[in-house]
């Protein structure tokens, strides 16, 4: 049976048929489908279009399909082009011609943005749960090792010493940001469609804002042709994602790096690693690798969707049907790599000696500076002069703490014994006590804003 068969003197040809149907990944919509419908068909109950008893019978139909899909048991047919046309036609077995009345006054158009909008709000509420999940870990690691000294990198060269506390954290917070820019895509997702029909609008009076807030919107949409078209609100939340993917994208190619055994800062557990079918010896951080990967897909099904809308005339054109599966793959992308980071995070195996055997004394020339300057020597002379320092302990071959006094005081008459003190990691970590920095009383501040984000 196809939806349109009084204008048609032929049937769609086979192939064409299966190029327009969505069912295939649509079906997954079965119970924000299912749900809209018994909104809508309240709506027509309360619109005086069907009786008490219509109502009642077309909302225990329904629900006995929804009781059909989540048992696994729904029996799809050849002809379903889409999950509207399966649950439509389900409903008609099940009550009879009845069933015809569910869909007066509105169109397969308002249905899947609503259905869709359904979808995108449950997701939204779910990839944020796994992002808590990551975040605690990322919490659990940093406060198991707040203030172990690591060198911190700019260009990926040795810059200035930092903790691991400090590290960790600040994976954190692109994470905080993730979540609050899924909260703001699911308020958007939130404007409901419902009631615009085709294109139009719908000439059944039927209760917008009582619909809206049975199915949980926070606003009806304003005009029925941006209505039935908007698919900003699937863009947002595909950006989201995105960004999202970068973020552990970039947190796996910096562990894939700490992991190597070029710096071995960390050990990946066996349990997140694996072999190499060639060399005994290789553990190899295919799950990082992986994460790094699947942001390229998630960028691909951005700027998919973007190119997709891009061309498009207001109101439902079919081009919308390619709308869903870059977010279907994206959710379940980040469904399976968010467990999995927070996996890797939480067993991860710190390696401190390794961290300290790095932390050359040159990560402390700024500190030296700043000893200069905190003496009334302008910062900018006081970096000339330090650099100068550091050529002298390169020209004598030595590390910048094993100059003597005499020398350093050879270039500036500053320097006095104290200057030598400078050279200690932890006191350095200890000195940048601003918000935000490395010292460790900033780092439990930091903790506990962290810790806020994230109650149990
Ligand atoms: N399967 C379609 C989609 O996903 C439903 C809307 C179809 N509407 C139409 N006028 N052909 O976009």
């Amino acid at each position: 049976m196809s939806l349109w068969g009084g204008r048609f003197k032929k049937d769609t040809d086979a192939l064409a048929q299966r190029f327009n149907a969505s069912l295939n990944f649509d079906k997954r919509l079965y119970a924000e489908d299912i749900t809209a419908s018994i909104a809508w068909a309240r709506g027509l109950q309360a619109a005086g279009v069907l009786t008490g008893a219509e109502a009642e019978s077309i909302v225990a139909g329904l629900e006995q399909v929804r009781a059909e899909f989540d048992a696994g048991a729904f029996d799809f047919h050849e002809l379903d082009e889409d999950i509207h046309t399966a649950v439509e036609r389900r409903l008609t077995e099940i009550v009879g011609p009845l069933g015809g009345k569910l869909h007066t006054g509105r169109s397969r158009n308002d249905q899947v943005a609503t259905d869709f909008r359904l979808w995108v709000m449950r997701a939204c509420d779910c990839l944020s749960e796994h992002i808590s999940g990551l975040q605690r870990a990322l919490i659990a690691s940093a406060s198991g090792d707040l203030n172990t000294a690591m060198p911190g990198y700019t260009h990926l060269q040795p810059a200035q010493p930092i903790s691991w506390g400090h590290w960790t954290l600040g994976h954190f917070w692109p994470l905080a940001r993730d979540r609050q820019r899924l909260a703001q895509a699911r308020e958007r997702a939130a404007t409901l469609p419902l009631g615009s029909g085709a294109l139009a609008g719908s000439t059944f009076p039927v209760d917008r804002a009582a619909l809206a807030s049975a199915l949980g919107f926070s606003a009806v949409s304003q005009n029925s042709l941006d209505a039935v078209s908007d698919r900003d609100f699937a863009a947002d939340f595909l950006y989201s994602a995105t960004m999202l993917g970068v973020h552990l994208s970039r947190l796996s190619e910096q562990l894939i790096l700490f992991a190597s055994a070029e710096f071995g800062f960390v050990v990946l557990d066996d349990a997140y690693a694996t072999g190499s079918s060639l060399l005994p010896q290789k553990k190899n951080p295919d799950t990082l690798e992986l994460t790094r990967g699947k942001a390229g897909r998630l960028i691909g099904n951005l700027t998919g969707l973007l190119a997709t809308l891009k061309g498009l005339p207001s109101a439902y054109d079919k081009d919308l049907q390619e709308d869903k599966e870059p977010l279907f793959d994206a959710a379940d992308t980040l469904d399976l790599v968010l467990p999995v980071m927070a996996g890797v995070i939480s067993t991860l195996q710190l390696r401190p000696d390794k961290m300290a055997a790095r932390l050359q004394p040159a990560l402390l020339a700024t500190d030296l500076a700043d000893y200069l300057a905190k003496r009334g020597v302008p910062f900018r002379e006081a970096h000339g002069l330090v650099g100068k320092v550091v050529r002298r302990a390169e020209e004598h071959g030595v590390a910048l703490d094993e100059l003597s006094l005499p020398e350093l005081q050879s270039v500036s008459s500053v320097f006095e014994a104290d200057a030598l003190e400078i050279f200690d990691v932890q006191a350095a970590l200890a000195r940048r006590k601003l918000a935000g920095g490395t010292a460790p009383e900033a780092l439990q501040q930091q903790l506990r804003a962290a810790l806020a984000q994230v109650p149990e």
